[in-house]
């Protein structure tokens, strides 16, 4: 049997060239997910519970990127961290959170903390009769007066189709922060706040839909609640599905990815895989986007307890170029190996590892001497296992299960903003070196050498 020998990011380095590129600012950084969705950063965060929920997902759209919403919850706990996401930076806020005049004060500020909203329309049978905000109720001491003895009666409002020009010369001109839109029988229809405009103008390469909404990903299984999973996630607004399993190559990967096209015409990633057999055979399936990995994720057991696997370097240069996008998936902990993984041919990469411990992640701060930390574990590992069988109310049987990922505490990070510019950084160095202004041409120019052992000290890899 011949055995081939397989490398991975640390085994190489890129060469440098000729480049009249003098400045970083001088590069594009933006690459296609799939045919359709266009990203302004190359980076998606992983669909992983210590990675992924709707704060991550809207701080990586913000930046250009996307989040994908982990699997590991019941479906409707999915598709609200997903409807979150839809929810931010929407200029237009189609059908607000609205509240009854007859509610008490106590009742409003529940709702308030729930929906995380700082004010309500007021309707009667969805008539806007008033509007109620901090303002109307931050001195009121008697909890149980009604909504209606608080708000602001003469609500200042405009019709639905308004343009944002328009409103923010309403919201200006009246000093007020929220805009109800009613149609022509004054039922409430949307709104327009001021705060969101502010922001969603402030992060002009942000990933957003055709109606301004953040873009955003949900992770789907192969389990039986696959379909309803899916439907439920797109209603909730999802603009792609990734159909999330540890082994790409079973059969059913590809009849779900075929069903999931027929029935939804989603966008659809699929993985994982690491061979030219495996992304031909979802790309058969009909998938848009192939994830590459297996095996070489931080929380990753695979290879020690399956003996499975295949460098990541070498997975993806043999994956890319057949003629659909790949994400190189697991693997990143610099941005040296960012940069490697897109001049292999990587259109996106997707980060775990590097992206737990921030201020964006679930999960809360744990301080063990002094130092603050948060987890970070492999879905396949046994406490995400055990959770998840207990969230869906499965039989777990626990003793049967040999894990395959790991769970460890991860020093607390603050922002994932920082990390995500450092990767940027060094991915715009090494396309100075490389005399690219964009991806494809820095995977045209791309050429690696490998590395001996002292190559590898040198770079300060060992
Ligand atoms: P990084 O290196 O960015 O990798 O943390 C994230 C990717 O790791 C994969 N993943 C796992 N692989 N067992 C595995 O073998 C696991 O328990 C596990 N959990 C996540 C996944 O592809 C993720 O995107």
């Amino acid at each position: 049997m011949e055995i081939k020998q397989l490398l991975t990011f640390d085994d190489v380095l890129l060469v440098p060239i000729v480049s009249s590129i003098s400045s970083r600012k001088d590069t594009d950084m933006s690459s296609n997910l799939t045919e359709k969705i266009r990203l302004s950063i190359p980076i998606i965060s992983a669909n992983m519970d210590t990675v992924t929920e709707a704060t991550m997902a809207i701080t990586m759209a913000r930046l250009g990127g996307v989040g994908v919403v982990h699997r590991f919850n019941t479906i409707e706990a999915e598709a609200d961290e997903i409807r979150k996401v839809k929810r931010e930076q929407n200029v237009i806020i189609d059908k607000p959170y609205s509240i009854s005049p007859d509610y008490t004060l106590k009742q409003l500020k529940e709702l308030a903390e729930e929906k995380s909203v700082t004010g309500f329309p007021v309707v009667n049978n969805n008539k806007l009769v008033g509007i109620i905000t901090k303002r109307d109720f931050q001195f009121e001491t008697d909890d149980n007066k009604k909504v209606s003895e608080l708000m602001t009666k003469d609500v200042i409002s405009a019709k639905v189709g308004i343009s944002t020009e328009e409103a923010k010369k309403i919201l200006n001109k009246n000093r007020i922060e929220k805009l109800p839109l009613i149609d022509k029988f004054n039922n409430l229809t949307a709104m327009i706040t001021s705060k969101d405009i502010v922001i969603a103008e402030s992060y002009s390469s942000a990933s957003k839909d055709k109606n301004g909404r953040l873009i955003v990903g949900g992770a789907v299984g192969i389990g039986q609640d696959y379909e309803m999973r899916t439907k439920a996630i797109i209603d909730a607004g999802a603009d792609f599905v990734v159909v999330d399993v540890a082994n790409g190559y079973l059969e059913k990967t590809a009849e779900v990815v075929k069903s999931i096209k027929k029935k939804f015409g989603t966008d659809v990633i699929a993985g994982n895989v690491a061979t030219k057999e495996g992304v031909i055979n979802l790309k058969k399936a009909g998938a848009d986007c192939v994830k590459i990995g297996i095996g070489p994720g931080g929380a990753c057991l695979t290879r020690p307890v399956a003996g499975v696997g295949y460098p990541q370097l070498s997975a993806i240069l043999e994956c890319a170029n057949n003629g659909i996008n790949i994400i190189a998936d697991g693997g990143i902990i610099k941005s040296a190996d960012l940069s490697k993984a897109i001049a292999a041919g990587a259109d996106i990469v997707m980060i775990g590892g590097m992206f737990a411990g921030t201020d964006e992640s679930p999960g809360s701060i744990v301080t063990k001497a002094g130092t603050n930390y948060k987890f970070y574990r492999g879905m396949a590992s046994i406490n995400a296992f055990a959770d998840k069988s207990s969230k869906l109310n499965e039989d777990s049987h626990l003793e049967g299960y040999t894990p395959e990922g790991t769970e460890t505490l991860v020093p607390y990070k603050g922002s994932v903003t920082k990390i995500v510019n450092n990767l940027i950084g060094g991915l715009r160095s090494a396309m100075t070196y490389l005399n690219s202004r964009n991806l494809s041409d820095l995977r045209k120019k791309a050429k690696f050498v490998r590395l001996t052992e002292a190559g590898k000290k040198e770079s300060k890899y060992t």
